[in-house]
């Protein structure tokens, strides 16, 4: 027969409860303000560890070749979840904060190479969400995913760590199944794989240009008439505007063969967020504001970590050998989902957007 669970041993707190003994092993050796050090970030781990699975969820569904109406709703559903975590800790650094920066330099020096620079579920974060190798900031040796892979060489978990790295890097991305999903969105009623379709999203693309023409002309007009001659210093900022406006939408960063398609995804974002209120678009734009919030939110956990080292260790290097804060600061800045914020710059009034075609393929006739 089948005993009763134990609410202690359903979650293993025997053994939960027992793993913070620090590098000796041993809870009553620690530093009196250690089992806090320790414990904030086994807490973290773990909730990295629900973002990893929720992400992971959300992908999956998100990577089917057709992805039905009713499935996009499961996407969020799991993305607001790994909104929440991080939201959740960013809130939680202020327990960090209780720590004084002398009671914190009693123990910091004997962790000496250990650093959250190792982390390495905030690294399979970052390459599940999709952050390019080219965009992680490097450390004082270079890619910190190498630099955990040699350390891994050395350390007891290293097995366990260099297996999580081998197959994290195999994994497919979100923003690869974002990007794959946006393809396919229906330009003015017309498929990817429609006669005619390339002209459709060209058209729908030289009228969106037209149209933040038209509005940075009057926007000109406006600034002249607010800040009179002083005025002509802003005028190269709207054109510096309107000039990665039309890059973007033409994709001319990216190499000629891949132009086409970057094309269609970036026409695809600004068609969701510039028709957001039709009946069919409604959950593909919350997609794209939790996908937005999932990385505006992770940011914010980044800077606010920093503001936190900042206050504790003020300018000196990192136990894991980086400049410390500067490094951090770093960090924040590359974009994963770099269209989906870029098309933020060139969004337009309601009353400005480019006509809406064949609207009844969208579910409501405007
Ligand atoms: C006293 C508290 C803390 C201080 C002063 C601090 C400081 C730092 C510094 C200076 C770095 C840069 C790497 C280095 O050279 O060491 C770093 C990296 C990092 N820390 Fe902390 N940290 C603290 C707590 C935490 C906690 C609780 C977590 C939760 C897991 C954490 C996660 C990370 C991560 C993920 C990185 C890597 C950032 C990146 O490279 O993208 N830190 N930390």
């Amino acid at each position: 027969m089948r005993r009763n669970t134990a609410y202690w041993d359903y979650l293993k707190l025997d053994r939960l409860l027992l793993l913070q003994g620090g590098v000796e092993g041993d809870e009553s050796r620690l530093a009196p303000d250690e089992l806090h050090f320790i414990v904030s970030h086994q807490v973290h781990e773990l909730w990295f560890k629900l973002v990893l699975k929720e992400v992971r969820l959300g992908r999956d569904h998100l990577s089917a070749p057709r992805v039905p109406e009713e499935k996009v709703p499961y996407v969020v559903h799991h993305l607001r979840r790994a909104c929440e975590i991080f939201r959740l800790l960013t809130e939680q650094v202020r327990v960090l904060e209780t720590l004084i920066p002398q009671d914190f330099l009693d123990f910091r020096d004997k962790l000496m190479p250990a650093s959250g620079f190792q982390s390495f579920q905030m690294r399979e974060i970052e390459l599940l969400l999709g952050l390019s190798e080219d965009d992680r900031a490097a450390g004082p040796l270079g890619d910190p995913m190498e630099e955990i892979l040699r350390l891994a060489q050395e350390s007891p978990g290293g097995d366990f760590v260099r297996h999580r790295v081998t197959e994290a890097r195999r994994q497919p991305t979100l923003r690869a199944a974002l990007l794959e999903w946006l393809h396919r969105t229906p330009i003015q009623g017309s498929g990817p794989g429609d006669e005619g379709d390339a002209e459709v999203v060209d058209a729908f693309l030289a009228d969106y240009l037209a149209a933040v023409e038209r509005s940075t002309a009057a926007r000109w007009s406006q600034v002249q008439r607010a800040y009179g001659p002083a005025a002509a210093e802003m005028r190269w900022q709207l054109d510096e505007t309107l000039g990665e406006t039309r890059a973007f939408l033409q994709a001319v960063d990216l190499p000629e063969e891949e132009r086409a398609r970057a094309r269609r995804v970036r026409a695809g974002v600004l068609f969701i967020e510039s028709y957001r209120e039709l009946p069919l678009l409604a959950w593909p734009r919350l997609l794209l504001d939790t996908v937005v919030e999932l990385e505006q939110l992770l940011v914010v956990w980044r800077q606010r970590h920093a503001r936190m080292a900042e206050r504790l260790i003020g300018r000196r290097t990192g136990t894991g050998g980086t400049a410390g804060v500067d490094y951090l600061d770093q960090t924040a800045r590359p974009r994963i989902f770099r269209e989906l914020w870029a098309v933020r710059t060139l969004l337009l009034p309601r009353a400005a957007v480019p006509p809406l075609r064949n609207p009844e393929s969208y579910g409501f006739a405007r």
